[in-house]
């Protein structure tokens, strides 16, 4: 079974997310950053995994321009989505708002993967606030390992 992972990470968080949740597949999967490469070919593959990260209540741009495209598509294949945010109990709003009730109803992963802040791949301004929110000097991971799992033990079908 083929996996393509399509993601788009602003300061990191994502993107290691996806290497997380690759070094788990049974089968190595293509991986595409969509904010780097526009154009995909989702043909030839069984599951399409997406994942991107909110910020201001919003999924970050690339990965919502790609869902919208692709809807046709990801609906004729194995398909999921995954968030990095910092506010899971607004998941259920935010998975409302970025896909229709047939695409949540399709999807078989739907979760987040917990958040990150990398204040060094933030500009000084974003790093301020951030620093000022979170109350924190440094750069903070709070990944959730049992998401990252079950996602791979969905694609790998266990
Ligand atoms: C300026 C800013 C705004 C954010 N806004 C939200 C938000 O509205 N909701 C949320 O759940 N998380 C929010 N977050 C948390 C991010 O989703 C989190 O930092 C995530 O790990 C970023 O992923 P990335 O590194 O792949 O871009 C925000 C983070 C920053 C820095």
């Amino acid at each position: 079974m083929k996996t393509l992972i399509i993601y788009a990470s602003r300061t990191g968080t994502t993107e290691k997310a996806v290497q997380m949740i690759a070094e788990k597949l049974k089968e190595t999967p293509d991986i595409i950053n969509i904010g780097a490469v526009k154009k995909t070919d989702l043909s030839g593959y069984d599951f399409i995994l997406v994942g991107g990260p909110i910020k201001m209540g919003r999924l970050y741009k690339p990965v919502k321009q790609f869902l919208a495209k692709n809807r046709a598509a990801l609906m004729t294949k194995r398909f999921g989505l995954f968030l990095a945010c910092g506010y899971p109990q607004e998941l259920e709003n935010y998975f409302k708002v970025i896909l229709d009730d047939a695409m949540r109803e399709h999807a078989e992963v739907l979760t987040d993967i917990g958040y990150a802040y990398y204040l060094e791949n933030m500009g000084p301004v974003e790093q301020r606030v951030v620093m000022q929110l979170a109350n924190t000097q440094k750069s903070i991971e709070a990944y959730k390992p049992e998401a990252i799992q079950k996602i791979a033990d969905v694609i790998n079908g266990k």
